[in-house]
Order: C-alpha cells, then sequence, then structure tokens
C-alpha cells in the first residue's frame, strides 16, 4: 500500500535531498507494493526511490536490494545508494525513462522481452534467501525446482522500455527456480495483453526452455495457477486479482483441451 511521500520524517528526506540535490518527488502510478515508490527530482538528476518502514516492508524491501544488487546490469536498473533513518529503510535506484512495455500481440516490446529472457534465464541464482517455488507460488512439483534466478513478475507495469533498452524493475518476488516457471508466469501477460493462450504458447516455444518442459509439469502448473487465482478471486474487489483469475483460468481451460 503506498503512502504519501510527505508523511515521510524529515530525517529521511534530508538524507534524500543530500544525495540527490532536492526531493521533488512525483508517486508511481503503476504497481501498490511498496509504502513508498516515487520519482525524486533534484539538481543532481533523478532517482527512483522506493522506502518502507512497516516489519513487512522493510524485510521485503532489503530482500529486494539484495536481489537488485545482485542483478544489477545490462537489464535490471543499478542500486545508486541505500541508508537507513527514522526507521525508514530507503533505496535509491538508477532512474528508468520510457513507457511499459506493450505485450500484445506483434508488438516490437516482445522482441526486447525475449531478449532478456534470454541474458536472464542463464543468470544462475545468487545466494541472497530468494523464494522458492512453494514459497512464492503455494504450491510445487519436482519439475519446477532449479538454480536459475526467477523474477516470477515480469507484467507490463515492471517492465520499461528506456532508449536503451529493456529494463526488469521490482525483484520483490525473485525466486529460484527451474527456467521455464519464468516462462509458465508470462503467460497471463500475454493472454492479458491480447493473446490466445495458443498464441502465447507459440510465443514462449521459441524460448528452449519452454521446449524442453514436460507437458505434464506445465499442465500441474496451469491448473494449480489457475485455482489459486480462483480461490483469491472470490470476495476479492481489486480488479487485478479478477483479471489474473480469468488469465490464468483461459492458460488452464486450453491445455486441458490439448490433453
Ligand atoms: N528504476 C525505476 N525507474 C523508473 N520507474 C520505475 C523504476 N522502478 C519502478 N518504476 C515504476 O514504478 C512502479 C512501481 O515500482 P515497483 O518497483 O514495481 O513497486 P511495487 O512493488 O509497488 O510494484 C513500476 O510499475 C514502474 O512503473
Ligand atoms: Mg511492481
Amino acid at each position: 500500500m503506498r503512502i504519501d511521500w510527505t508523511t515521510l520524517p524529515e530525517a529521511v528526506t534530508k538524507e534524500v535531498a543530500n544525495r540527490i540535490g532536492g526531493t521533488h518527488a512525483i508517486p508511481a502510478t503503476a504497481g501498490d507494493h511498496a509504502e513508498i515508490a516515487a520519482t525524486v527530482t533534484g539538481t543532481n538528476g533523478k532517482v527512483f526511490v522506493k522506502a518502507a518502514h512497516t516489519d513487512f516492508g522493510v524485510r521485503s524491501l532489503r530482500f529486494e536490494l539484495r536481489v537488485s544488487e545482485a542483478v544489477s546490469g545490462s537489464h535490471s536498473p543499478a542500486v545508486e545508494w541505500h541508508f537507513e533513518a527514522a526507521g525508514w529503510l530507503v533505496v535509491g535506484f538508477e532512474h528508468c525513462d520510457g513507457p511499459h512495455a506493450d505485450l500484445s500481440p506483434g508488438s516490437p516490446d516482445l522482441d526486447l522481452l525475449g531478449e532478456a529472457l534470454a541474458v536472464l534465464s542463464k543468470m544462475q541464482a545468487p545466494d541472497v534467501g530468494l523464494f522458492s517455488p512453494k514459497g512464492r507460488l503455494g504450491f510445487e512439483h519436482p519439475a519446477m525446482d532449479g538454480d536459475t534466478l526467477v523474477h516470477t513478475d515480469l507484467g507490463p507495469a515492471n517492465l520499461i522500455v528506456t532508449p536503451g533498452g529493456l529494463r526488469v524493475v521490482d525483484w520483490a518476488m525473485a525466486t529460484k527456480a527451474a527456467p521455464w516457471v519464468e516462462l509458465a508466469m508470462l503467460t497471463s501477460w500475454l493472454i492479458g495483453a491480447g493473446h490466445t493462450p495458443e498464441q502465447a504458447e507459440q510465443w514462449l516455444a521459441r524460448h528452449p526452455a519452454w521446449r524442453s518442459t514436460n507437458a505434464d509439469a506445465l499442465d500441474y502448473f496451469a491448473t494449480k495457477n489457475a485455482e489459486k487465482w480462483v480461490s483469491k478471486s472470490a470476495g476479492a474487489t481489486a480488479a487485478w486479482i479478477h483479471d489474473l483469475a480469468d488469465w490464468t483460468v483461459r492458460w488452464a481451460a486450453y491445455r486441458r483441451c490439448q490433453a
């Protein structure tokens, strides 16, 4: 849940101002997990600031910080600085300028995503206490286990198309798993962006990790993931939960028809 920048203690805003040369903050309009997520501008430039002060928020941001430091490179914004003050953990990320990726069929951003996935699928999981598939998703299958760093939340809001290429942000749910788990999680976003389940699978089949995955493991994943989101959507009011239930159910239904 976001809170307002202006409610931050002075000890925090002063520290930020020291680093950026000002604190003109514009809250992020996408996502809503982080307590503070804002573009902050000063005389030294622009930084993306995430901050937290609840126990859960600090734990989660500390985890994201560790993962981000480990992955910072061509496809992920660098961590520029971090500090703690007045009970807050505050992290300054390299600012990524540009729109969110368009994942609709035929979009050129899909090629950028494909390239990023090829790089990410080769990233050995850093030793920073990543989620297990069961811890992240609530279900498990032996084929989901692996040694790859899997972002698990590659929706358009976490993909920014900058003049320098695609950047992947928000590593708060990073998981150590088999590389196909990343692709299986992507089905929802591809379907949500207008692919039929068949088109989504066709696109994913360019990736060796998809082609080499056992169909039973994919069936199991699709079914369990759909069950999870249907159960979450019962009684939920947030539209995004109903969207995910819809998209995951469509994929699971398609796989059942193919069986
Ligand atoms: N480094 C960055 N530069 C520019 N914008 C960013 C950056 N990181 C995140 N954002 C934007 O802010 C939004 C929220 O940040 P995110 O890290 O995804 O937080 P949340 O955990 O709330 O989803 C993202 O959807 C993206 O639009
Ligand atoms: Mg996000």
